[in-house]
This record gives structure tokens, C-alpha cells and sequence, in this order.
């Protein structure tokens, strides 16, 4: 049976951590869809065409530690703002989100253009210097040389363009749960969530 869980909001919101948490915890399959933008945005930045490349990635394109770095960050913000780009990665996500057995999806537009009828619909949010803040840790966790400064400019940079693009912006689904895990543990977020799902169930 299908059941699917949407997860939208800004970077570094504690989408992924909640989603994969989530997806653990009910069984559920997961699917990071920023990685489909990453994966198209590394490789324009090779120099391949935005469009072909959407409709051409492959499981290779999925992985390696490359596509966490604020300069694939922030090339598929931009290639997100292709009409066309999102065109080519629509099948897939609709798909993954309506298998049998349970999918979580996080993203930017799940619940309002992946799978508006999902079984349940959260926005995870938390203020952008606090986002902020939690992606500098996670970069130079992994020895990446950035700023504090750089990383606040990233983010905000990137949330201006996702939410302000025509096609397919960040916004909460009418019907989506807010979360704000500005003052909340990991812990705490992920109770909250399994709290709103086991409601829907
Ligand atoms: O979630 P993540 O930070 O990995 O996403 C990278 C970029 O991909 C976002 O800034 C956004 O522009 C784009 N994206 C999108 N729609 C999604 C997921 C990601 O536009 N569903």
C-alpha cells in the first residue's frame, strides 16, 4: 500500500535527518530529492547542458561526497530554476512516492507539486542563522574551508532563489504541519514528526 510522507523546507532545516529518522523508524523507503538537483547542478558545473543532463543521470551521478560542497549548493539552486530541469525529474519522484510499502520524500515542492495528495505534509523550518550555523558544523566536520560568513550568505542566497523562482518555489502546502526546529534537539524533532504521522495513520 502506498503511503507517503512529503518533507519540504529550507537548507540545513533538519529535513534530511528527520526524513531518513523517519523513513527508519515506520519502515519507509527515502528519497533526498535535493540529490537530483545536486547530481544535475555538478554536472552542468563539468560543463554538460542542464536539461540533457537531468534527463540522463545516472546511479553513478547519485553519489560521492562532491555533491555536498556549497558550490554544487548553490548550482543546483540554480539549475532548480529550469522549468525544463524540473520537467525531467518529475516521473521519478512521483514514482518513488507512490510505491508500495511507504516513501518519505524531502525536498522543496513535495507536498505541493510531487505528491499534493501525500498522506501526510511537513514544512521543517528553523531561523537562517541557526541553519546556518548547523551547515558550517556539518562542512568542516568533513575539513571543507568555509566561513561562518560564507556559509550564512550561501544559505540565504539559496533560500531567496528557491523561494522567489516561478517554477515549482519553496512554499508550506496549505495543509503542511510547521515545524520549526530552531529550539529543538534532533530528538525532539523527530518525536514531533512521528507524532504527526501516527495521527494520519
Ligand atoms: O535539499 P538540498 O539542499 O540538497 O537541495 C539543493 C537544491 O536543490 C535546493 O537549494 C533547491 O534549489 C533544489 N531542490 C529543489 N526541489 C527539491 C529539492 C531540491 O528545487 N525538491
Amino acid at each position: 500500500m502506498a503511503f507517503t510522507i512529503a518533507i519540504d523546507g529550507p537548507a540545513a532545516a533538519g529535513k534530511g535527518t528527520i526524513s531518513k529518522a523517519i523513513a527508519a523508524h515506520f519502515g519507509f523507503a527515502h528519497l533526498d530529492t535535493g540529490l537530483l538537483y545536486r547530481a544535475t547542478g555538478r554536472r552542468v558545473l563539468l560543463g554538460d547542458d542542464p536539461v540533457d543532463a537531468a534527463y540522463s543521470l545516472s546511479a553513478f551521478d547519485l553519489t560521492g561526497e562532491g555533491l555536498r560542497t556549497p558550490e554544487v549548493a548553490q548550482a543546483a539552486s540554480k539549475v532548480a530554476a529550469d522549468p525544463q530541469v524540473r520537467a525531467a525529474l518529475v516521473d521519478f519522484q512521483k514514482g518513488f512516492a507512490r510505491r508500495d510499502g511507504g516513501a518519505v520524500l524531502d525536498g522543496r515542492d513535495i507536498g505541493t507539486v510531487i505528491c499534493p495528495d501525500a498522506e501526510v505534509k511537513l514544512f521543517v523550518t528553523a531561523s537562517d542563522v541557526i541553519r546556518a550555523e548547523r551547515r558550517y558544523l556539518e562542512l568542516s566536520a568533513k575539513n571543507m574551508d568555509v566561513t561562518r560568513e560564507q556559509v550564512l550568505a550561501d544559505v540565504r542566497a539559496r533560500d531567496a532563489r528557491d523561494a522567489s523562482r516561478d517554477a515549482a518555489p519553496m512554499v508550506a502546502a496549505h495543509d503542511a504541519v510547521l515545524l520549526d526546529t530552531s529550539e529543538m534537539s534532533i530528538e525532539e524533532a523527530v518525536a514531533k514528526a512521528i507524532a504527526v504521522i501516527k495521527q494520519a495513520q
